[in-house]
């Protein structure tokens, strides 16, 4: 088992346990029994034919309530385990998640944003508030106990309490397209100074310069995973040496690569689409700051 890193997540261990031990208990006592009645009762002799018993009400009664019963017992134990993450503690933290193709982006109660990465306090109460923007996704942090289905037009809920501070995995468990099996991420459950420091670093990348931070933003942001920097293939152009070139775009027409053509491509990336590749880039209008797409840009241009 993944370590238990939520306040609900010995619970459905328990109810786990519970029944995977039901079934073994029940799987070789029926297993024993069938086997053993099989040699017991097999046919000794020509004269003997099957028992003339066609039922038994005392036992049917039995093997049927007994079943009911452990039916009764994990539905309930299931159902009370849901409502647990269904209902939202009063001074829980909301965290906006959006689904997309193909990463997972977070949007915290001040406006910082993060892709892939989700940062959170340890023992603070929290809310996801999920959504896709696209297809189906599925929203899965198994150190937390907590999946939840990412659907476009609708929100669904996750409340939960990080008890245990560490790196943790975040899955996508909705087959989604092309790249769902790169659509992970990381839970870094911190302390609450920690989260506070990384709140304000996110906002302003610290102290380094634009063109580092843009390389930071390369990972956090995704970009990483459609476009390369070393000039190999991918999903997207590579950026290796792409400031500056003239591109043709899918609908014949020509475009130099500069600033502008830049920042056009992270918002509104369907408005010109480079020849030979899928409009499959997802909007970055809401996630990205005017100083973020600066410094992404600033990292492009050092790219020789
Ligand atoms: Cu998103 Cu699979």
């Amino acid at each position: 088992m993944p370590v238990e890193a939520s306040n609900h997540a010995a619970d459905i261990d328990a109810l786990f346990f519970f029944i995977t031990d039901v079934s073994v208990i029940l799987f070789l006592l029926i297993t024993v029994v069938s086997v053993a009645f099989l040699w017991l009762y097999r046919r000794k002799g020509k004269a003997l034919f099957t028992s003339p018993i066609s039922h038994n009400n005392r036992l049917e009664i039995t093997w049927t309530i007994i079943p009911t019963i452990l039916v009764f017992v994990v539905f309930f134990w299931g159902f009370r385990s849901y409502l647990d993450m269904q209902v939202i503690e009063t001074d829980a933290m909301e965290i906006k998640v959006t689904g997309k193709k193909w990463f997972w982006a977070f949007d915290y109660p001040n406006g910082v944003n993060s892709v892939n990465e989700l940062v959170v306090p340890e023992g603070k109460p929290l809310k996801f508030l999920i959504s896709s923007e696209d297809v189906l996704h599925s929203f899965y942090i198994p150190a937390f106990r907590a999946k939840m289905d990412a659907v476009p037009n609708r929100y669904s809920v996750i409340g939960t309490r990080p008890t245990k501070q560490g790196t943790f995995d975040i899955f996508c468990t909705e087959y989604c397209g092309k790249s769902h099996s790169e659509m992970i991420g990381k839970v870094r459950v911190v302390s609450t100074t920690e989260y506070n420091k990384w709140l304000e670093e996110a906002e302003s990348g610290g102290n380094v310069s634009p063109a580092e931070f843009g390389a930071k933003l390369y990972v956090s942001k995704a970009c990483a995973t459609c476009h390369s920097v070393d000039g190999s293939a991918n999903t997207g152009p590579t950026w290796k040496g792409i400031y500056g070139t003239k591109h043709k775009m899918a609908d014949g027409k020509e475009v130099i690569v500069d600033e502008n053509y830049l920042r056009q491509s992270m918002l509104e990336p369907n408005a010109n689409v480079v020849a030979g590749y899928q409009p499959v880039m997802p909007t970055y209008q809401g996630i990205l700051k005017d100083k973020q797409i600066d410094a992404l840009i600033a990292y492009i241009k050092s790219l020789k």
